[in-house]
């Protein structure tokens, strides 16, 4: 072997070498945002929790005294009509269908959908509404959802849902560090061509970072206590990378606006 050939091969060993390394980190990288994935999950997930113990405790009340006059007229030999009795039984189905319908939600958002598939855009908004509302009452916050569409996306939905999630608690969070007054989120849906835009608004005065951009860095979190920085950068990775679409930021002159784009049709 002449040195040129030498050269050559030991190039060629080299550039293997090299392109392992390459595959390793990228392979190392995704593990990593898996890992952030299931964080992410597991902070939404605990957001509902509360959500939901905030959504028993009503209609807990409520069946703790659904019979109560009935045991009273019991326990005083009064007679108790049949009507009566029919009509708490009634109402007693109404509010467990009602329990057990956050915990469909609950359990239909911790599946994990391995496929794309068609969905409608406004359930998955309910869904992510259902799962905060009790927070956003809690903190006296407005959510008005303008829908004139209810465009079908291909995707995947739990996932487009942990986005809203996201989406939803940091306006929250940004309503109710800076006390806004007639603290008020706006999602609006709209289709255009073949591209469904959901736009999330809020009046908490914005953004008040430079780049704008940077909200989306891993870690990146700013002028919260326990914020960990995740949710924006993993949103980002779900709707960019998992289903093709984007995810935009810009500040109004009353706040921060988010915009999902995904397309009705294709997925990658
Ligand atoms: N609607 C908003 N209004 C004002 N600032 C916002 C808004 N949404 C996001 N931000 C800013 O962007 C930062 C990053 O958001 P991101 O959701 O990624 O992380 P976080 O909310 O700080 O932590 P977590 O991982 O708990 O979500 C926030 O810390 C906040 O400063
Ligand atoms: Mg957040």
């Amino acid at each position: 072997m002449n040195k040129k050939e030498e050269e050559f091969l030991s190039l060629l060993k080299k550039n293997r070498e090299l392109q392992t390394i390459v595959q390793n980190e990228i392979e190392k990288n995704r593990e990593k945002d898996e890992v952030l994935f299931a964080q992410n999950k597991m902070a939404a997930l605990g957001e509902m929790l509360n959500n939901i113990s905030h959504q028993w405790r009503q209609p807990l009340m409520e069946i703790s005294s659904l019979f109560i006059p009935i045991e009273g007229k019991l326990n005083l030999d009064i007679e108790v009509k049949k009507e009566e009795i029919k009509e708490s039984i009634e109402n007693l189905n109404i509010i467990t269908k009602y329990m057990s319908s956050t915990i469909d939600d609950f359990r239909n958002f911790f599946a994990t959908t391995k496929e794309a598939e068609e969905f409608k855009v406004l359930e998955q908004i309910n869904t992510a509404y259902r799962l905060t509302s009790a927070s956003l009452k809690a903190n006296d916050i407005l959510l008005e959802i303008r829908v004139s569409k209810n465009p079908k996306i291909i995707g995947y939905k739990n996932e487009y849902t942990q986005v809203l999630i996201n989406l939803l608690n940091n306006a929250k969070d940004a309503l109710v560090d800076r006390k806004t007054l007639n603290p008020k989120i706006t999602i609006s849906v709209k289709e255009e061509n073949d591209e469904v835009i959901l736009k999330i608004e809020d009046n908490a005065g914005g953004i008040n970072v430079t780049p704008i951009e940077d909200i989306f860095k891993p870690f990146f979190t700013h002028g919260k206590k326990n914020g960990t920085g995740v949710g924006l950068f993993m949103s980002k990775l779900i709707i960019e990378n998992n289903m093709n679409g984007k995810l935009l930021v810009n500040n109004t002159n009353l706040g921060a606006e988010f915009k999902i784009i995904t397309s009705n049709n294709t997925v990658k």
